[in-house]
């Protein structure tokens, strides 16, 4: 039986009736129905209804190579039909993990070069909680465990990386966060920098709260600093320059771990292979996933530094963790015809060099000046916009994030897939995309963004 025996008013209600969506108010979905996406090529992906949308968010942040590549199905296939899996506990392996880890050790910064796998990006955000405080368990000092982290970070879904991330309104359902983790403020100039507040210092003021956070905790008791290099699910934002190299010196300056959250940045997305090369960050942990096998399989993992790995070999003894699916060979095999086609196109390069920078002109040229935007800024192919209701003060519509809403509900009519977080509209588009795809997504966004004006004038 396939789907397309089946109406689309019937697939909504079969929807409605069986299946609990992600991060969805379910009454709220039931009264429109789901949008069914059933197909994709390249950079569009096309709804049951036979309108093509042009994927600004590459999925969820993971589709970096675009849609449709058989080579990514066939290296499945035949490793399906070779060993479908196979798993790596009680002294066993798989090659295809076993070579994947030396490819991912190659492309990571010379310090880190082993690998510990898990199917999703909340999974191996836990398994760097646990390891950090085993490492310091097994350095003799057990009560260094408190993580500090940031307001609005966002580190996944489980409880561990829920308590590692700073959203409030997922932490008023969590009903008991893992202990001894602490937030702090978030390097968010446009919000947070006070009058006339360079960004620089601004951002030196982000980093010192980290610093503040430590001295308050007592050194001795805190084991790491974890954050995204540039915070994504909170709104794309990216700190200062001076922000990374201070917190860099800080947790050098108290001897705490440094981890680092590349879920969304990591392979090309900021123009290297990971957002610690462009920002000349050294962490001690990389938790990455997604386009690792750009979303064609589900697969993350925890790129672990020297320091770490020669603990824990050396005096660790089992380490009691591991997944099911920790190094499942068919996921594996497709992350590593991934990293190949992302190596023979040149995509990081590409980024770096030609469409991140003509991404920032066009959002620059094109969207910054438009009366709703209060800001634009990006990095490589990851940005944002800011809607506000009044450019010189950044006063924002109320209630807050109801006017981003109604951007987004234009820009995909118009063709354009779009998130809206908060205010800021969000952009993280296929690394596939040529300076034509740019141009054809500055046409729909500033249509977009007409007619959410003319509407928002409407309601004031
Ligand atoms: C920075 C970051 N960390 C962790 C996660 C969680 O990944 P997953 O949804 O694969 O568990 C996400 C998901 O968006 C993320 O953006």
């Amino acid at each position: 039986m396939t789907y397309q025996n089946f109406s689309l008013s019937q697939l909504q209600a079969i929807d409605a009736a069986h299946y609990l969506h992600p991060f969805t108010d379910h009454k709220d979905l039931r009264a429109s129905g789901a949008r069914m996406i059933v197909r994709a090529d390249g950079p569009f992906i096309y709804d049951s209804e036979g309108h093509a949308l042009l994927d600004g968010m590459a999925g969820l942040w993971c589709v970096n190579v675009g849609y449709g590549r058989h080579e990514l199905a066939e290296a499945a296939y035949e490793q399906m039909k070779e060993l479908p899996y196979y798993n790596s506990f009680f002294r066993c392996a798989t090659p295809t993990p076993v070579l994947l880890a030396k490819k991912l050790a190659e492309l990571a910064p010379k310090h880190i070069n082993q690998v510990f796998y898990g199917s999703s990006g909340s999974e191996s955000n836990d398994t760097a909680l646990r390891l950090v405080r085993h490492y310091w368990a097994l350095e003799g000092k057990p009560e260094k465990n408190i993580i500090i982290s940031r307001n609005m970070a966002y580190h996944g879904s489980t409880v561990a990386a829920t308590s590692l991330g700073g959203m409030s309104g997922m932490h008023e359902q969590l009903g008991g966060a893992v202990p001894n983790i602490k937030h702090v403020m978030m390097p968010y100039a446009f919000e947070l920098a006070l009058p006339g507040e360079s960004d620089h210092d601004f951002g030196l003021r982000a980093a010192k709260a980290v610093e503040d956070a430590i001295l308050e905790a007592g050194a001795e008791n805190v084991a790491a600093f974890i954050g995204e290099p540039i915070m994504g699910a909170g709104g794309v934002k990216i700190p200062p320059a001076s922000y990374w190299p201070e917190i860099q010196r800080i947790c050098r300056k108290y001897d705490i771990l440094l981890m680092l959250d590349e879920v969304i940045t990591g392979y090309g997305r900021t123009g290297e292979w990971f957002a610690a090369q462009s920002m000349g960050i050294e962490p001690d942990t990389i938790t990455t996933a997604k386009a690792l096998t750009s979303g064609y399989q589900p697969l993350s993992a925890l790129l672990v530094g020297d320091r770490i790995s020669k603990t824990l070999v050396e005096k660790g003894g089992e380490f009691y963790h591991g997944y099911t699916y920790s190094g499942h060979p068919v996921a594996c095999a497709v992350a590593l015809k991934n990293l190949e086609i992302i190596e023979n196109e040149g995509l990081v390069e590409r980024v770096k060099n030609d469409t991140g920078p003509y991404f920032a002109k066009m959002l620059q040229e094109r969207i910054s000046g438009h009366p709703l935007v209060g800001e634009v800024r990006s990095l490589g192919l990851m940005g944002a916009i800011e809607i506000v209701k009044d450019k010189a003060t950044r006063e924002r519509f109320q209630p807050e994030g109801s006017a981003a809403v109604v951007v987004r509900d234009h820009a995909i009519a118009q063709g354009m897939m779009m998130r809206a977080t908060g205010d800021s509209m969000i952009l993280s588009p296929p690394l596939i995309w040529t300076r034509e795809t740019i141009d054809m997504a500055g046409d729909r966004i500033v249509k977009a963004l007409d007619l959410a004006l003319a509407d928002l004038s409407k309601a004031k």
